[in-house]
């Protein structure tokens, strides 16, 4: 579907970020881990959470759709149902990534992982390489691609030290370690999102952070009633960044998620000089809080200036990284990413495709090794921009269209679904 983006007007009035997709994947999981009923409010209803709710229930658990929220009865640690066919996790490299660790302590139970065409070219190696360490066995397509079988076992814990700074493998080995003996130790070399590590705490589960270890205790249950959902940060970002470049725009984004592991991109914004008033969280040093804290968001259109983004910074904005592209163009001055190589196996390369596209748009743009260098020109010609296939590529050509000269048609608008389906419509109230 190729969908035009007109320049606009500027966007004012109110929004409710839509549902964090990361902390829904989690949420739903730990539920159907759990042996009694959980309420999960405000569960994301998008292309990937479903991937997560259809692989649950293959699982053995039983989702109820209700106002107040989804209701998931799991079926405990140890109890994930083997199935017949293979779990398709669609386009949703967080549930291919997560997934695994539980699956791997189902002692004696095989399971296969399958996605999409865009799934089957990201590595799952960084998840297979911990789990066999851990005792299961994992095998794979040209040893790090799916489709991939996990015959899960009874796992020994480990001391592991990741070799990319990813929340997705640390979560992969802290919920193997849930089920492990003794008591495993994950070690990052920069700090991602710790969205497991607080739901894991708020669910009473022996899990401690000292600097840049993380260690989970095995347990035997669970102890969650409700989890409430606060709002994605990174879908967010397209609104946000569409109200700082189209002039005179002022909007005000509710609900927001503003745990400081997520909140790297506003961070950026704000040294370039983005007028962003609202209450982030401050890092947190050790200390894990069992809770995702919220805030409301003011955002004023603001002249930009370039800057550079350090690979320490990369984990905590990985996913708004394109956006930093777009930004950089009409920033003053030049705007640089380095450390970023990750993007390179995301839903798309991330890194080719934001330079490409920008390119197609009139901006001046270079990839580098590990990410990105913009020059920016105070503006953007505009034109096509091709999605890949990438929801988030997607959206930064929609927001790219709003804030351009003449218009962009983005090819593939459609990817928006996985992530943000009310993305259009968000769009429209804010014009
Ligand atoms: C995610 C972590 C990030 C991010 C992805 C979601 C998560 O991936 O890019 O969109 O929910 O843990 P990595 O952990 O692989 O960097």
């Amino acid at each position: 579907m190729n969908v035009r983006f007109e320049p606009a007007g500027p966007l004012r009035g109110q929004l409710t970020a839509p549902p964090d997709k990361s902390i829904s994947h989690r949420a739903a999981l730990l539920a159907a881990m759990h042996d009694e009923p959980v309420r999960v409010e405000n569960y994301l209803d998008a292309a990937d959470t479903r991937s997560t709710l259809d692989a649950l229930r293959s699982l053995g658990a039983l989702v109820e759709q209700r106002p107040d929220g989804l209701v998931v009865r799991g079926s405990g640690l140890r109890e994930a149902r083997e199935g017949h066919d293979p779990i398709d996790v669609g386009n949703a490299g967080t549930l291919m990534r997560l997934l695994p660790g539980w699956l791997a302590a189902q002692a004696g139970r095989t399971y296969t992982l399958d996605g999409d065409a865009s799934i089957r070219r990201r590595p799952i190696d960084r998840v297979a390489d911990p789990l066999r360490l851990m005792g299961a066995q994992v095998d794979a397509t040209r040893e790090r691609y799916p489709p991939f079988v996990v015959r899960g076992a009874r796992l020994r814990s480990i001391a592991y030290e990741l070799p990319v700074a990813s929340a997705q493998v640390k979560s992969c080995v802290l919920l193997a370690g849930l089920v492990a003996s003794g008591v495993t130790t994950v070690t990052e070399p920069a700090p991602s999102r710790d969205h497991t590590e607080r739901i894991l705490r708020a669910a009473a589960v022996p899990v401690h952070r000292n600097g840049r270890h993380v260690t989970v205790t095995n347990t035997d249950e669970l102890e969650l009633e409700t989890v409430r959902v606060p709002g994605d940060s990174s879908s967010a970002a397209f609104p946000i960044t569409a109200a700082l470049l189209v002039a005179r725009s002022k909007i005000v984004v509710g609900d927001l998620g503003a745990n400081w592991t997520r909140t790297g991109y506003l961070r950026i914004l704000e040294r370039m000089g983005g007028v962003l008033v609202g209450e982030l969280e401050e890092p947190t040093g050790d200390d894990i809080p069992p809770v995702e804290p919220v805030t409301e968001l003011d955002v004023r259109a603001s002249p930009l200036a370039g800057t550079v983004v350090e690979a320490d910074e990369v984990p905590l904005a990985i996913d708004e990284l394109p956006l930093v592209a777009l930004v950089g163009c009409f920033a003053e001055g030049e705007t640089v990413v380095h450390g970023a190589q990750e993007l390179r196996v995301k839903e798309s390369d991330r890194i080719a495709g934001v330079v490409e596209g920008l390119s197609g748009l009139g901006a001046r743009i270079e990839a580098t090794e590990d990410g990105f260098a913009v020059t920016g020109t105070g503006g953007l010609r505009g034109g096509r921009l091709d999605a890949r296939g990438d929801h988030r590529l997607a959206m930064v050509g929609a927001v790219a269209g709003l804030a351009s000269r003449e218009g962009v048609e983005v090819v593939g608008m459609e990817a928006a679904e996985v992530s943000y389906p009310g993305f259009a419509e968000d769009l429209r109230t804010l014009l």
